[in-house]
């Protein structure tokens, strides 16, 4: 066992970190306040290849492993969950699933765009009534012979109202259940695809989430992914490595917040001492350290499953629930260490408070986690 990072893992983390230091700080209050989709950083991430990380580079991609995914989700993380979570979809969800399931004329028209940050890339798997129990899709893609119609609603999907190319799950055929549903690329500008309100957040403000409206939307048969039938399980396996994305966020949140805290209490005064002397606050750290490393850990561990090719669902789901579970905690405690500056913006804190809570509900939430945990343990 070798707990030591390459040196191209340490060049990535040093690359990331310095990228969330200089370019993503400056501006993250105002993009939060203001719902500013962070439109420049995402091309000036597209350039250090951080939205094709583990793309082969012959599709443009960076050609680096899921351990430097997720340290580089990390450091992103650290600063700016918005900016954060585009890349996290982008590379997880959608290169991942284009370059596993994809066939190479896919992978030539939108993968080569997508691994560079020429595009944007959304996946629309929820619905109104199929967040958590993704089989009950109620988008219907009905075949008819060299292309299908697509219709239904999608709701509250990242990147919904910038992306260039959509990855949209729908029922085919109801009577085969999970085995009847479809995955297809839509692009932006179909006919009858049409961009719904944006959500108004709690966190991750920066980020663009959207209702998506599909109308009789014509999709050529070329653009499904997979044999007939394959969309549920291809959602399924590209989300077990969207958790391993999402729980390195939420990793990053955590230590974002460990790390204005500590800094914090090494200046903050009170009753003659920095706040860092009290038990009181000194325990609450310790406790931060001890949890951020344990998640860090299982983050990496997930990780390394995945660069092994050995199953990753049940360590995916649990670096997930773990990392995002610690990541509320502390962000609050972060506050509390702050005191009252912890509830004004300029500190950071309370941002990354609200930021944390996604984590626990997007790609599935906790409870889902469990639910996977909990049937790999049951079913050994
Ligand atoms: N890999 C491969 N196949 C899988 C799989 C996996 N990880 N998980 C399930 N399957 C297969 C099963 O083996 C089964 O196949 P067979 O019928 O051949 O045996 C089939 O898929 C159906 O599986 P289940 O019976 O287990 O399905 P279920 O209805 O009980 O649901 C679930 C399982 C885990 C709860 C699933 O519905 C789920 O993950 N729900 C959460 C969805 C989710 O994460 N949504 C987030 C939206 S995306 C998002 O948030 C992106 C963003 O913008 C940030």
């Amino acid at each position: 066992m070798n707990f030591s990072l390459s040196e191209e893992h340490r060049m990535a983390r040093e690359a990331a970190r310095d990228f969330a230091q200089t370019e993503l700080r400056p501006g993250v209050i105002q993009r939060d306040t203001l719902q500013e989709f962070p439109d420049n950083l995402v091309k000036k991430m597209g350039a250090l290849g951080f939205m094709g990380i583990m793309v082969d580079p012959k599709y443009g991609g960076s050609g680096m492993d899921t351990i430097s995914y997720v340290l580089i989700m990390e450091e992103l993380s650290k600063v700016d969950a918005s900016a954060s979570v585009i890349v996290s979809v982008n590379n997880s969800l959608v290169c991942y699933g284009l370059e596993t399931y994809g066939t190479e004329s896919q992978k030539e028209k939108y993968l080569t765009k997508l691994a560079t940050g020429e595009y944007i890339g959304a996946f629309c798997l929820s619905e109104p009534e199929a967040g958590s129990d993704a089989t009950s899709q109620q988008t219907t893609a009905i075949d008819h012979g060299d292309h299908y119609v697509i219709n239904g609603t999608k709701n509250w999907i990242t990147s919904g109202g910038r992306s260039d190319v959509y990855l949209v799950i729908a029922q085919t055929d109801r009577s085969k259940g999970s085995k009847g549903i479809n995955a297809f690329i839509v692009e932006k500008g179909m006919s009858g695809f049409e961009i719904g309100p944006k959500e108004d957040k709690l966190g991750i403000r920066g980020s663009d989430t959207h209702t998506l409206q599909f109308n009789d939307v014509k999709v050529p048969k070329e653009n499904r992914i997979g044999a007939d039938g394959f969309g549920f399980k291809f959602a399924m396996k590209t989300l077990s490595g969207g958790r391993i994305g999402i729980a390195a966020q939420a990793l990053g949140i955590a230590s974002g917040a460990y790390e204005l805290a500590l800094a914090y209490s090494q200046q903050r005064k009170a009753f003659g001492t920095e706040i860092c002397n009290h038990q009181a606050i000194a325990f609450k750290l310790a406790d931060m350290a001890t949890d951020i490393e344990a998640a860090r850990h299982m983050v990496m561990k997930a990780a390394w499953d995945k660069n092994q090719g050995v199953s990753y669902d049940t360590s995916s789901a649990m670096a997930k629930l773990f990392a995002s579970k610690i990541a509320m905690e502390h962000t609050v405690e972060a506050v509390q260490i702050h005191g009252g500056n912890g509830f004004v913006k300029d500190y950071h804190v309370e941002r990354l408070m609200r930021d944390a809570k996604i984590t626990q509900i997007y790609e599935g939430t906790s409870e889902i986690q469990k639910m996977v945990i909990s049937r790999s343990i049951l079913k050994n």
